[in-house]
């Protein structure tokens, strides 16, 4: 019995795996196409309508502790909402309204977000290069040099300070709200300071 309940749990893992790959094929196969994109674009504008609430009509959030999802890749959107429906990532609103979107939905969503361009933030200028820094030595590898990331990583160039602070912090302390191991490394010899440096550094990059 023991051994049915795990393969049937590891059955269930791979499908759910397989499903969210097909989303992020989908993605690409839509971006290929200009008519395509354009239309999940409009829907994706309407199927936001109640995000806008936190999350800004074209995704420049409206409080510190939102995110940005303007400019940010389409791949990590995808993989966030997936997240904070399993529960692997952890908020008591975003969790609870993500489980009513449609597969569809959550492409056109990510879609429409993605074009929609970020100002950079406003920033304490005695941080700057102390944020640099560490942001050269410790980040640029995985985000890139502009820190406007790929498929793989998240865009941070532009995103709310208090949010970034937050967040690094998370990883950094592993309380489980945030999970992911690559990010538990590049932070773990942090202190609080470089932390606040990193995110003034990073709300204001273009
Ligand atoms: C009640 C406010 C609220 C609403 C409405 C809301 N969100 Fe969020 N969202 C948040 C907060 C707060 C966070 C950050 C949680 C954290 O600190 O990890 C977040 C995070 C996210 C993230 C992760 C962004 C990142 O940079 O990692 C995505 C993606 C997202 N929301 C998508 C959506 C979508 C899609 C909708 C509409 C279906 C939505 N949100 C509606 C408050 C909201
Ligand atoms: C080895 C690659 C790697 C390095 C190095 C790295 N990151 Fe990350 N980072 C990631 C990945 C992967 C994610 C997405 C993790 C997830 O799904 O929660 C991420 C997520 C983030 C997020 C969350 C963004 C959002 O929108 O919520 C922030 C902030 C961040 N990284 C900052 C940093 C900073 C600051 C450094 C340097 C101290 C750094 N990262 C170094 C791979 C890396």
């Amino acid at each position: 019995m023991r051994r049915l309940i795990v393969l049937a749990s590891m059955l269930l893992a791979t499908s759910a795996s397989w499903a969210q790959a097909s989303l992020q094929e989908r993605i690409k196969t839509i971006q290929a196409d200009p008519a395509a994109l354009q239309a999940a674009v409009d829907a994706g504008h309407k199927a936001s309508f109640f995000c806008a609430n936190c999350h800004g009509d074209k995704g420049i959030s409206k409080s510190a502790d939102v995110p940005n999802l303007a400019g940010q890749n389409p791949a990590y959107l995808l993989e966030q909402i997936r997240k904070f429906g399993s529960g692997e990532r952890k908020d008591a609103f975003m969790q609870g309204l993500i489980k009513v979107l449609k597969d569809e939905d959550r492409v056109q969503i990510a879609l429409f977000y993605a074009q929609t361009p970020v100002p950079p933030g406003a920033a304490d200028s005695g941080q700057l290069a102390r944020g640099k820094l560490l942001f050269d030595k410790l980040c640029a590898r995985c985000h890139g040099e502009q820190a406007r990331g790929n498929e793989m990583f998240p865009r941070l160039a532009g995103q709310r300070q208090p949010y970034l602070q937050t967040s690094i912090t998370r990883y950094r302390d592993g309380t489980g709200i945030r999970n992911n191991q690559l990010m538990a490394i590049a932070t773990s010899t942090l202190k609080d300071e470089d932390i606040r440096a990193l995110s003034h550094y990073l709300t204001q990059l273009p």
